[in-house]
C-alpha cells in the first residue's frame, strides 16, 4: 500500500488513468469504515482511502482535541483490505493559507438535524470533500448512511457543481447489540456504552411501530422521546428523507422516512438513524 502525503503526489497518482474508488475518513477506523472500503474494492480498479481529521468541521474545539488518532493501526487494517493508496495529508498541506473563508452552503438542508446544532460543521465537510475529490479524482466515492445528512449534502454538491464522481451511499454498520459503530464510541465507559444502546433500541422500536401507527404521529414521536429518556437529546424525530423536514402529517405526504437521533452520552455526541421505506 502506497502512503501519499502531498497533493502533488496524489494528483500524479490520480493522473495515471486509474479507475479510483475513494473512501474519505477521519481515521480511527472500524468495521463501518471497512464496509465502505470493501464496497469500493469490489467496484473499482484502485482504492484510495484518506485520513485527515479536518479542523474546519469541528464546531467544538474540545471535540477536535479529543478525536482519537491511531494511524499505524489504521494503516495495518487498510493494508489487510488490499487498499492501493492511503492519502495522509498534513494540515499545512490541506490548508496552506489557513482554513478558507469560502463557504459552500445549502441554506435549508443545513439548518436541519445536525446542521442546526453544529454551526459551520457541514460547510467544513463540503469544503474538504470537494477538495479531496479534486486531488484524488475518484470515479466513485463511498459514504456511510450513518451520517445521512452528510451523504445527502455531498450528493447534492457533486450534482450541482457537476463533479465527475458517483457518490455512493452505504448501509449503516452496527455492533451485534445494535450500537452504531463510531470512532467516538471509545470515549464511552462500560456504563455509558450500555446507556448509548438506548438510541438504537429506541430507533429500531420506532421503525417497528411505524407501520402499525402511521396515522398516529404524535404517539410515535412521544414514544421515541420516552424511550430515549434520560439521555440528553439534541433531536429525535421523523423526517422526510429527501428534504429532512420534520414530518407533521403522514396522511398528506408519503415520503421515504428517516427516523434520526442525536444525543449525548457522557459528553460524547452520538448520532444514529433508520430509514423506513
Ligand atoms: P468519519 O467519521 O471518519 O467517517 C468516514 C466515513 O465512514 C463516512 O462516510 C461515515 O458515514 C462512514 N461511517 C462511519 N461510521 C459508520 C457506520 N457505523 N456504518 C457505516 N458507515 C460509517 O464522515 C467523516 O469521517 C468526515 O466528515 C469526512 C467525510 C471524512 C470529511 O472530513
Amino acid at each position: 500500500m502506497r502512503i501519499i502525503e502531498t497533493k502533488a503526489e496524489m494528483l500524479a497518482y490520480a493522473a495515471a488513468d486509474h479507475d479510483i474508488g475513494f473512501v474519505p475518513t477521519m481515521g480511527y477506523l472500524h468495521e463501518g469504515h471497512l464496509s465502505l472500503v470493501r464496497r469500493a474494492k469490489a467496484e473499482n480498479k484502485k482504492v484510495v482511502v484518506s485520513i485527515f481529521v479536518n479542523p474546519a468541521q469541528f464546531n467544538d474545539p474540545a471535540d477536535f482535541e479529543k478525536y482519537p488518532v491511531d494511524i499505524a493501526h489504521d494503516a495495518g487494517l487498510l493494508k489487510a483490505e488490499g487498499v492501493d493508496a492511503l492519502f495522509l495529508p498534513s494540515r499545512q498541506e490541506v490548508y496552506p493559507h489557513g482554513v478558507p473563508l469560502l463557504t459552500l452552503r445549502y441554506e435549508a438542508l443545513m439548518g436541519r438535524l445536525c446542521g442546526a446544532f453544529r454551526p459551520g460543521h457541514f460547510e467544513g465537510v463540503l469544503l474538504i470533500v470537494h477538495n479531496l475529490f479534486m486531488w484524488v479524482k475518484p470515479a466513485r466515492a463511498y459514504f456511510g448512511l450513518k451520517d445521512y445528512q452528510q451523504y445527502l449534502l455531498i450528493q447534492k454538491m457533486a450534482r450541482d457543481l457537476e463533479l465527475p464522481v458517483d457518490v455512493v451511499g452505504c448501509p449503516l454498520v452496527r455492533e451485534s447489540d445494535g450500537l452504531a459503530l463510531s470512532s467516538r464510541n471509545v470515549r464511552l465507559s462500560a456504563t455509558g456504552r450500555k446507556e448509548a444502546l438506548k438510541i438504537s433500541q429506541a430507533l429500531l422500536k420506532a421503525k417497528r411501530d411505524f407501520s402499525r401507527y402511521t396515522q398516529n404521529l404524535p404517539f410515535l414521536k412521544k414514544q421515541l422521546t420516552t424511550d430515549l429518556a434520560p439521555l440528553q437529546v439534541e433531536y429525535a424525530s421523523f423526517y422526510d428523507a429527501h428534504t429532512l423536514e420534520e414530518i407533521e402529517d403522514f396522511s398528506k405526504v408519503k415520503p421515504q422516512v428517516l427516523i434520526a437521533v442525536a444525543a449525548f452520552v457522557e459528553g460524547v455526541r452520538l448520532i444514529d438513524n433508520v430509514l423506513v421505506t
